[in-house]
């Protein structure tokens, strides 16, 4: 008894905490706005030169990454609500294929292999959302590459417990993940990147819950990864 109460204790720290976070995160957003639009306004009208230039650059380039980290922590926090629609699968995949083909991530040194059956069935998604978990998991792989590697993007049909779905494999020959790692990579701010914020998986995480499937893991350090996303197919049961 004491220790659950132990445990709600701590839950309820941890959600006060969330709160104060995301206020917080709200109240720079505005500003942060303003800072990152004047700064392009400003870089795009003054003549700059040497040094400066540099120095307008890393302002310009760094207030934009600042607000992409502030706006992906509000949508984590605050989740819009979900708006599920029959997708073509195929062709949500091209569409994030066709950006991430033209990504500074993606060099000439990276091949991106996939397999899609003609026939899947209709899967009710959320178009942007689903959009945003294949670009995390590819942009991890593209990322976990270095610029030297396979990309492999793989859907079939797949039955899990006896429900008919879909299963989508991101599987990359990159860096792969040490084992101790692997139980935290989906928690919200868990990062080993310089610049990363820690969100992708996390967001991946809570949109594939939120439509009924699951995702996984499966990795050799020096290797490469497989994440494995499992989605059910037919309509959502909108409660
Ligand atoms: N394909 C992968 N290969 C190797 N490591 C990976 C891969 N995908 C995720 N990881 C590990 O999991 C961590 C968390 O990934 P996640 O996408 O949540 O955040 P991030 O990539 O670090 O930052 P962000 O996605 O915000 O740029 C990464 O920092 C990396 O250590
Ligand atoms: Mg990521």
């Amino acid at each position: 008894v004491q220790e659950r109460a132990r445990e709600l204790k701590e839950k309820e720290t941890l959600a006060a905490i969330g709160k104060m976070v995301a206020g917080i995160a709200h109240e720079i957003r505005n500003p942060l706005g303003a800072i990152s639009n004047s700064a392009a306004v400003l870089s795009r009208d003054l003549i700059l030169e040497g040094e400066d230039l540099k120095l307008m650059e890393i302002i310009v380039q760094e207030s934009a990454r600042l607000r992409q980290t502030i706006n992906d922590f509000l949508t984590f926090a605050h989740p819009p609500p979900y708006n599920f629609t029959p997708v073509d699968f195929k062709q949500l995949v091209e569409d994030v294929l066709f950006l991430a083909k033209r990504d500074s991530l993606c060099g000439p040194g990276v091949e991106i292999q996939v397999d899609i059956p003609d026939r899947l069935p209709a899967i009710e998604v959320d178009r942007d959302r689903m959009q945003q978990v294949l670009w995390n998991l590819i942009r991890n792989a593209l990322e976990a590459t270095r610029g030297r590697g396979k990309i492999h993007l793989e859907l079939k049909l797949s039955t899990k417990k006896g429900r008919a779905g879909v299963k989508i494999n991101v599987a990359d020959d990159g860096v792969g993940i040490p084992v101790e790692d692997q139980e935290q990579i989906f928690e919200p701010f868990f990062t080993r990147k310089a610049r990363g914020s820690g969100l992708g998986l996390a967001m991946v995480q809570s949109t594939i819950r939120a439509h009924g499937g699951d995702v996984t893991v499966k990795s050799n350090e020096g290797k490469g990864s497989v994440f494995t996303v499992w989605l059910p197919a037919g309509q959502k049961n909108l409660s």
